[in-house]
């Protein structure tokens, strides 16, 4: 076995293996290409957050205390910090710090150094972040729901964080964090961490006691209502829209009560959400204790809440078991739609976990198909790249499926002992994928010679392409829909087709599972019947639009640039964008929407469609 051990640990050389820390740390200390911190040197263990937020300069000015733990007496604070002002640097045992800001590097932003005397144990950093604060978005009444009040939210991951916290932002430097924020009259603020409630002098205190990766650091502040859904769960939103997102959000508890059934008690206490406005560019973020969501999920009839399931189950794969880098951040998602889609199998049922694993697989082939080699890689080697452009649905179906081979090898039963082992543990701790191997071979393979003899490691994990014995998942909900489909294209009527009781996942395979090429009366035909075009699922609804750009349907003109002025999520305005982008006309038009959507998005959207839309990188 421990030829087997050695020989997994020889799959990926270490980059770096340093000195062990006083304290429990990672088995082994992996570089993060990503951060200039130095944390084997000089840690932070610990951020408290004095800030103001100024809503009309859009900018946060004030204070962040550095906790250190100094492994080198001699050697400087490193941190990340991009596009902050830093005003100075002081001691808390007093006086003010040397410090030297690096060169800006336009993916990792700049270095800053701070010269420590011996007796330092702790240092603040006063500054002001700027309009670059590519984490912040700030945005005007007319983008929220109210219309009335001006909203501010944050988002961290992947190397964000550094854009208004001064820290070493690397997910293997885990920190416990406090914080009081000063913000305007009539608004409330939110953190991903317990809430200490107002204090006398106004300010919004928060504390989070587990030590947590920086990109998990978050905050909105907007004109936000609570309510709850049980003892532990509830729901954040605008006035207008809290009654029907609590409605929608029903089955949060439940899924909360599966998911510790299946992999051991929730660490955090509270599992709350707050609704964002629209331009929010991801569908979810799992902050811890609060995750942050899309208001695209709320469809009416709790058909997306799968984004719910995902999110709490990072609560174990992501939150509790970090990535230690970025190049692991397969561990993070790979394991959370795993667990997504087993949280979801018990609260929804088998079928409905079915659909939604089969419509995976097929994006995930999809999307694999226009990728470079290396992004199809899940232990994908990022140097010289942006953590985001490792981003794709690789990490998250392709790990998920190797999760689901290694439960199809040994046993369902045998999986989650080994699962909860991992959970358990590797609690609170940042993890590489060799330190996944290696107890992947001593908790489980070694007991199960004749999975490992099955089981083509090198392959999942450094091949690109999809293993051949990557599991398929079939559904017969999904299968019944492909039936129609044959009906209608072999000349069948849009009305004769036998649709009723169909759920939003078996429309989403009926619009993946049409033809290519439509003629648009086609397209008309089935907008008649079906209303596709004044959807208020937004997963239909972007899928649809796709179609219509691609057969260009001029019918769902003015629909189409609605949402794309409405919504910022990255995942669905890429492929509208991408698909208009394929003919000279529908680029222009691209172009004119984009023009005027922009300043909505989120500088993680901007960041993707940049690429595609600005004229100057015309291809
Ligand atoms: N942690 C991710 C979002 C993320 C990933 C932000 C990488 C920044 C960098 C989140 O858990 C996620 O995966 N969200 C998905 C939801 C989904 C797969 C159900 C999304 O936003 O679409
Ligand atoms: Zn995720």
């Amino acid at each position: 076995m421990d030829r087997l051990v050695s020989a997994l640990l020889a799959l990926v050389p270490l980059i770096s293996c340093q000195a062990m820390h006083s304290q429990p740390q990672p088995t082994a200390f992996a570089r993060d290409i990503h951060s200039h911190g130095e944390p084997e040197k000089v840690r932070v263990r610990h951020v408290a957050l004095e800030l103001e937020l100024d809503f009309a300069a859009q900018l946060a000015r004030g204070s962040a205390r550095l906790d250190l733990e100094r492994s080198d007496r001699d050697a400087p604070l490193v941190l990340d910090v991009e596009s902050l002002e830093i005003r100075s640097v002081t001691s808390s045992v007093g006086g003010s710090r040397e410090f030297s800001l690096g060169e800006r590097d336009a993916a990792l932003g700049q270095k800053l150094s701070i010269r420590l005397l011996p007796a330092d144990t702790s240092v603040t950093v006063h500054y002001a972040t700027t309009r670059g604060a590519q984490a912040m978005q700030w945005l005007q009444p007319e983008q929220t729901a109210g219309g009335r009040h001006p909203f501010l939210f944050t988002q961290g991951q992947s190397i964000l964080t550094r854009s208004w916290i001064p820290l070493q932002d690397s997910p293997g430097v885990r920190v416990t964090y406090e914080a009081a924020i000063r913000a305007p009259e009539g608004l409330t603020v939110v953190m991903s961490a317990e809430q200490l409630g107002r204090g006398d002098d106004g300010r919004w205190r928060f504390r989070m006691q587990e030590p947590i990766p920086p990109y998990l650091i978050a905050l909105a502040c907007g004109a936000l209502e609570f309510r709850a859904i049980s003892q532990r769960a509830g729901v954040w939103a605008e006035p207008s829209i809290v009654a029907g997102a609590r409605a929608e959000l029903e089955d949060t508890e439940r899924m909360v009560q599966q998911a510790e059934s299946l992999f051991g008690p929730y660490r955090w206490g509270r599992y709350d959400l707050v609704i964002l406005p629209p331009s929010f560019p991801f569908g979810g973020m799992e902050n811890p204790r609060l995750t942050f969501a899309t208001p695209t999920i709320l469809a009416g009839d709790r058909s997306l809440v799968g984004l719910v399931a995902h999110e709490l189950a990072h609560s174990w794969s992501g939150n509790l078991v970090t990535n230690a880098t970025w190049r692991d951040f397969w561990l993070n998602e790979g394991f959370t739609v795993y667990f997504e889609q087993r949280i979801m199998e018990r609260v929804f049922g088998p079928e409905r976990s079915a659909m939604e694993k089969v419509l995976a697989r097929r994006d995930l082939e999809l999307e694999m198909a226009g990728l470079e080699p290396w992004q199809q890689v899940l232990h994908c080697d990022l140097a010289g790249h942006h953590p985001d452009d490792g981003f794709s649905s690789v990490p998250y179906e392709k790990g998920a499926l190797l999760l689901r081979r290694i439960e199809e090898l040994v046993g369902r039963a045998e999986f989650d002992r080994f699962l909860r082992g991992w959970f358990d543990g590797h609690a609170f701790e940042s993890v590489t994928t060799q330190e996944f191997l290696v107890s992947l071979e001593r908790e489980l393979l070694s007991r199960h010679p004749d999975a490992r003899a099955q089981l083509d490691l090198q392959a999942w994990l450094y091949a690109p392409g999809l293993p051949a014995d990557a599991p398929r998942p079939e559904s017969t909900l999904l299968a019944a829909v492909d039936r129609e489909v044959e009906r209608w294209t072999a000349g069948a009527r849009a009305e004769e087709l036998v649709t009723s009781g169909w759920v939003t996942q078996q429309w989403l395979r009926f619009l993946d599972a049409l033809p290519d090429e439509l003629r648009v009366t086609q397209l008309a035909e089935l907008d008649r019947v079906f209303g596709f075009t004044r959807s208020g699922n937004s997963e239909i609804l972007c899928a649809w639009l796709v179609i219509c750009a691609h057969n260009r349907y001029s019918a769902a003109d003015t629909a189409m640039a609605d949402f794309l002025m409405r919504v910022g999520r990255r995942k669905f305005l890429k492929p509208i964008y991408v698909e208009l982008a394929k003919t000279p006309e529908g680029l222009r038009r691209a172009r004119e929407i984009y023009a005027l959507a922009r300043p909505r998005y989120h500088a993680v959207a901007t960041r993707t469609l940049d690429e595609l839309l600005l004229a100057s990188n015309a291809k």
